[in-house]
């Protein structure tokens, strides 16, 4: 994998809607520092796989040192920011495959004690445009910051939005089983071994013997060799980044998406890369990566942060 190209502030300048698209060799494994939706104006249509992304919260924080007006999230109404959400995803959308997916996490905030259901009013805009959304994944926080509210419960939990840009999609299922938890290695061979893996059998021993709801296809699904099916609650403590002045990505959070949102030595793309996160599992996970970031001091940390990782297998 070629080392991260770094497109400076100056030369970022140079990225105009107009210009012609760039060749995808040209892109893969950069971190391009600008704004996401000119950035994005310059990928080439259906090069990437898919897209995992933690865009700028609305009215959170501010990510860059001089005021930018190009930064999202400083709107001060909450459909101003949705509407300039919607025009980078949809610039996104061009980029990506006609199979590919958009992994979206989105936290929600309060305004005067009340919550603004953010993640969902960008979801449902997002679906009136024609993306397909798969699961509403909860990304719950072991660890999330305690709040001094007493008038309603302590937030521990952010979306992450499951789309497909159509029909047909590319989803890995096996790539991210989990481990059985109803019954125990034990059980299942005492109850099913027989069965296992056959249609139309039901375990002959045990407390599930005869049960019909674990016939054939429930059969397997229940007792599938590499695992249960991921389910949509994930527990993943938040990640530390020493050097990044906000909350990134824990790489437990993003290893699924993009496991199953991406075979090897496919694209990922991340227009809101902050830290890297997103390149670095990435490349760690033997894939290519390509992401836009507006801030160039978090453009230099990404791209120090993706040095750093090596792939888990040769390429
Ligand atoms: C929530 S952070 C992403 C954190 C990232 N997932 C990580 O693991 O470090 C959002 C990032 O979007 C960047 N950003 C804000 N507006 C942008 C824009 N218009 N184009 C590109 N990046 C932008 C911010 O500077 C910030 O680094």
């Amino acid at each position: 994998m070629s080392g991260e190209r770094i497109v400076s502030g100056s030369e970022e300048r140079g990225f105009s809607p107009h210009e012609s698209r760039l060749e995808l060799e040209e892109c893969l494994d950069h971190v391009f520092c600008g704004d996401a939706c000119q950035v994005l104006a310059r990928l080439p249509e259906q090069s990437v796989q898919c897209l995992v992304t933690s865009p700028p919260y609305f009215g959170h924080r501010v990510y860059t040192q001089h005021e930018n007006p190009q930064e999202i999230g400083r709107e001060t109404a909450v459909t101003d920011y949705i509407e300039r959400l919607i025009r980078c995803l949809s610039q996104a959308r061009q980029v990506l495959r006609d199979d590919g997916t958009l992994w979206l996490n989105l936290g929600d905030t309060y305004r005067k004690g009340v919550l603004q259901g953010v993640p969902w009013r960008v979801a449902l805009r997002l679906c009136g445009l024609g993306w397909v959304l798969r699961s509403d994944i909860i990304w719950q926080k072991p660890n999330a910051m305690p709040a001094s509210v007493t008038t309603r419960p302590t937030p521990d939990h952010e979306y992450l939005f499951l789309f497909s840009k159509g029909g047909e999609y590319y989803y890995d299922a096996d790539a991210i089983r989990e481990p059985h938890v109803t019954f125990s290695e034990n059980s299942k061979m005492r109850g099913g071994r027989r069965h296992f893996g056959l249609r139309d059998g039901t375990p002959e021993q045990g407390k599930n013997a005869g049960n019909m709801n674990l016939h054939h296809a429930r059969w397997d699904q229940a007792f599938h060799p590499k695992g249960r099916n991921k389910r949509t609650v994930w527990p993943v403590p938040l990640g530390k980044c020493r050097e990044a002045h906000f909350a990134v990505f824990p790489e437990k959070l993003i290893e699924p998406c993009i496991l199953a949102g991406c075979p090897r030595k496919g694209v990922v793309l991340d227009p809101f890369l902050g830290s890297g996160t997103t390149g670095m599992v990435a490349k760690r996970l033997g894939r290519h990566f390509v992401g836009i970031e507006l801030e160039p001091e978090y453009v230099e940390l990404a791209r120090r942060r993706i040095g750093s990782v090596q792939p888990e297998l040769p390429w």
